[in-house]
């Protein structure tokens, strides 16, 4: 068990608010808090309105929640909320997978009406911000080739292209970009890079 992992495990459902003060617009109504159990459902909706061609199961996100707590943690899941006089609606989720210095971003989306906000910068520094405190020398992810706004939201952060994955998502058969950031390079929580 390390410290760093306790921080990182530990952000219970008050305390993980980040970037609310960097960004204008609508998303500075936009609240981030950890992810759990309960959460799945509505999330799943937006997955599948999102990724309508390969959307994570439910078992796959009750299996990555399962890692997410607990001095073990070897996961970092968070959710963007309108506040609840506006509904309370779920607008964004991302997660994190952490393990022997090397971090992972799972999924990262928003709400499409929420697009163009600062809202997937906000869930991005919150996953990066738990890399550092899971201590991940770098970071990886793979995005569709077909996804340049994604991409572009990753270069502003400092990823950088580093291979192909061929086929990475069916049943599309569409490949995936590989990007990965040192976590060295990473200038902190800046939203618009
Ligand atoms: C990829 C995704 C998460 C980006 O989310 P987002 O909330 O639109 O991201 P941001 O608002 O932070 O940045 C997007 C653009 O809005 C601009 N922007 C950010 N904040 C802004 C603001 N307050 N006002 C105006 N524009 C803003 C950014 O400059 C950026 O422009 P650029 O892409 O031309 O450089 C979102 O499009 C999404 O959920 N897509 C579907 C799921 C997906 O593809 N996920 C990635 C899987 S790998």
């Amino acid at each position: 068990m390390t410290d760093a992992t306790d921080a990182a495990a530990g952000n219970g459902e008050e305390a993980t608010a980040v970037g609310e003060t960097a960004v204008g617009g609508t998303a500075s109504s936009v609240r981030l808090r950890e992810m759990r159990w309960w959460d799945i459902e509505p999330v799943l909706a937006l997955e599948h309105e999102l990724f309508p061609e390969d959307a994570w199961s439910p078992a796959m996100f009750w299996s990555e929640l399962a890692h997410a707590r607990g001095s073990r943690a070897t996961r970092h899941y968070v959710v963007a909320t309108e506040p609840s006089g506006a509904g309370g609606r779920i607008v964004g989720y991302a997660g994190l997978a952490a393990a022997g210095g090397l971090g992972d971003v799972q999924t990262i989306a928003a709400a499409r009406d929420r697009w163009g906000t600062g809202l997937g910068s906000r869930l991005l520094t919150d996953l990066l911000q738990h890399a550092t405190a899971f201590e991940c020398e770098e970071v990886l992810l793979e995005v569709r080739v077909d996804n340049p706004r994604a991409q572009r939201l990753y270069e502003r952060f400092g990823f950088e292209p580093i291979g192909f994955r061929r086929g990475y998502y069916q049943p599309g058969n569409v490949d995936a970009l590989v990007m990965r950031l040192h976590m060295k390079n990473h200038q902190g929580t800046e939203i618009h890079g």
